[in-house]
């Protein structure tokens, strides 16, 4: 499973631990993989779709992956990724950056997060026996810092936005030659996150939903999603990805506006403070794979204001699904287009996630 990095510039890397962007600055990516299908039999977890190679996984697995689809009224699927070991969809992206780290024999590293990512992080950097350094912005929940310290992993908050507290981390990896396990730098997070569509391929029968509703921040499900079915796509097993639906929050939504002007890079934003704290990124890095990821699977972007996502969380606690408050942006999303009657939701299987648990933040 370990196979180079490559930049757009031409340059190719053997991962290695301090390698976390091209010499020319650009951001590293992965060619998109050969992905066989069906998946292998025995165990639940998402290492079932997976070719892990050499990658040492088996001692730092929490079972990951595997989570609960549900169908609720009318074809709406969702899909329950709070109900993952440490309680959000990253998971899934945290234990191969962690194994990969420890392939690299890497004894530290360094995290960046707005908090479920580094909560992932440093539970699987604690079963790896990495040392692990967690980067959050000041004002990130108190549950998710404790959790982080709890795995003994060290935080340092900085007081600032999220790219403050990016630059922070990204110093500290230059000064300490420490692995940097960012999820939007490093893209093995999405050989991670791609499971979460091959888990929804074969939950639906080998059926291709008509429409994926996905939060979008720095984009790593949305990137993971399109990449998984695209792999499959590839390898001849279905014709089209599924439409990828992308929700933003209005007070901070760099991506949305860039779909909306047609441009193909996002510009920065001046974020406002919103409810959805995991998906306010003013700037996220991958922004232009981003929209290329939605465009390729003839999706768009929609935004969700404040009292939607409050109504949204209200409406799924009525449903016994007890989320926080950026977990249910999706699904506010959904209700929202299908009030409208939007064609994005009309015809076929939807898909929404449950991305966090409101175990670790609440409204
Ligand atoms: C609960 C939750 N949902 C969604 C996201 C957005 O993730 P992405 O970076 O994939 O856009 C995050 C990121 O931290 C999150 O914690
Ligand atoms: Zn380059």
């Amino acid at each position: 499973m370990i196979v180079p990095y490559e930049c757009r510039c031409g340059s190719s890397y053997a991962p290695t631990a301090d390698r976390w962007r091209c010499d020319c600055g650009g951001l590293l990516d992965l060619p998109l993989g050969a992905v066989t299908w069906p998946p292998r039999a025995g165990g639940r977890s998402m290492w079932r779709y997976l070719d892990a190679g050499d990658l040492p996984w088996r001692d730092i697995t929490l079972g990951e992956g595997d989570t609960p689809l549900i169908e609720e009224d009318g074809g709406m699927h969702l899909k329950l990724e709070f109900a993952s070991p440490t309680g959000s969809f990253k998971d899934r992206g945290a234990v191969v950056l962690v194994a990969l780290a420890r392939a690299l024999n890497a004894s530290r590293l360094v995290a960046d997060s707005s908090g479920n990512a580094g909560t992932a992080v440093a539970a699987y950097a604690a079963r790896a026996g990495i040392a692990a350094e967690i980067f959050v912005p000041a004002g990130t929940s108190e549950k998710k810092l404790h959790q982080i310290r709890g795995h003994g992993a060290e935080v340092t908050v900085v007081e600032g936005s999220r790219e403050d507290t990016a630059t922070a981390a990204a110093a500290r990896v230059e000064e300490s030659g420490a692995f940097y396990a960012s999820h939007v730098y490093n893209p093995y997070f999405h050989e991670g996150t791609k499971t979460y569509a091959l888990e929804i391929f074969e939950q639906l029968g080998g059926a291709v939903p008509a429409t994926l509703v996905l939060p979008a921040g720095n984009g790593t499900l949305v990137l993971g999603a399109h990449r998984g079915f695209a792999e499959l796509r590839a390898a001849g097993v279905i014709d089209r990805v599924p439409r990828i639906v992308a929700v933003q929050s209005e007070l901070c939504a760099p991506l949305a506006e860039a779909w909306t002007a047609g441009r193909d890079e996002p510009e920065p934003v001046q974020p406002g403070h919103t409810l959805a704290e995991g998906i306010a990124i003013a700037d996220p890095a991958r922004g232009s794979r981003i929209l290329a990821a939605v465009e390729d699977s003839h999706g768009a972007f929609v935004t969700v204001g404040e009292d939607e996502i409050a109504e949204a969380h209200a409406a799924l606690a009525a449903r016994g699904l007890w989320v926080e408050p950026t977990g249910a942006v999706s699904y506010a999303a959904v209700r929202r287009l299908r009030a409208e009657g939007s064609p994005l939701v009309i015809g076929g299987t939807i898909v929404a996630p449950l991305c966090g648990s409101g175990l670790k933040a609440s409204l």
